[in-house]
């Protein structure tokens, strides 16, 4: 197996609640080889967001370390942290976010507009990707009148535009029927292999976490080997 790209050690995550505090993550220990795709799944307040808003750096630990390509992410400092975010991670969420009144691919070409890329080649990304999530016909549509499916392949597009090392996909298919579900995540998982990204996918759905490379389980704040833990066997959703 190729080097880590990201490794998490004993990454803890509290969150005030009334007087005191519920410790979500309590001791998260994780590490990704460069061009693989890893499933985590555990049930409905698991802490599955709260993991990859830490692996993005869009939120900070109470304690623990997170390394990507050997530098620490939380000991950057706020600039080189919010470069690490936009730069090397895309993320997926469970809904599209797209703005509805703008077109697919002035959607698809804001990251790069906002990394400072020109708006003609900006555009001419945003037709490229687009094109890669079969979305050519649609690019001139507003994001708003597309199909759910075509907005999840949309956002994955918007993702991964700028060219991201690390895709953090949350229940990327969560609210998608079965046929849009299944074909999302095989355009997520063919781009992550055509374009040899590291992906981290939280999900309810074990049938499609059972294709990715390796499947974690986070019960009790920790992540372990499915199988290694006591959480229910067995097909389907959970949660
Ligand atoms: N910002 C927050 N403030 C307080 N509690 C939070 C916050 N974010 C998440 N939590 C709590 O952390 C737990 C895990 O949430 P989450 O990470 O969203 O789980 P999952 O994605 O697995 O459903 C839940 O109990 C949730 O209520
Ligand atoms: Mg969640």
């Amino acid at each position: 197996m190729s080097e880590a790209l990201l490794r998490a050690e004993k990454l803890c995550k509290e969150f005030p609640s009334g007087g005191g505090v519920v410790r979500v993550l309590q001791g998260v220990d994780l590490t990704i080889a460069a061009g693989e795709m890893v499933a985590v799944i555990g049930p409905s307040g698991a802490g599955k967001s709260t993991l990859l808003h830490l692996l993005g750096a869009l939120d900070s630990p109470t304690s623990g370390a997170l390394y990507f390509c050997g530098k620490a992410i939380f000991s950057l400092s706020i600039a080189a942290r919010a470069e690490y975010r936009n730069r090397a991670v895309g993320f997926v969420w469970q809904r599209h976010h797209l703005l509805p009144d703008f077109t697919a691919a002035e959607n698809v070409a804001m990251p790069l507009l906002v990394n400072g890329t020109d708006r003609e080649e900006a555009s001419r990304q945003a037709a490229d990707w687009l094109a890669k999530v079969g979305l050519a016909s649609r690019a001139a549509h507003a994001a708003g009148t597309l199909s759910g499916g075509e907005q999840q392949r949309a956002a994955m597009a918007r993702a991964l535009v700028a060219g991201p090392r690390l895709l953090l996909a949350d229940e990327p298919t969560g609210d998608l029927d079965e046929s849009n579900s299944d074909a999302v995540f095989a355009l997520l998982q063919r781009l992550q292999r055509e374009h040899g990204l590291t992906a981290v996918m939280a999900t309810h759905n074990r049938e499609l976490a059972g294709r990715c490379d390796r499947v974690l389980v986070l019960e009790r704040g920790c992540l372990v080997p499915r199988g290694a833990g006591n959480g229910p066997p067995g097909q389907g959703n959970i949660g």
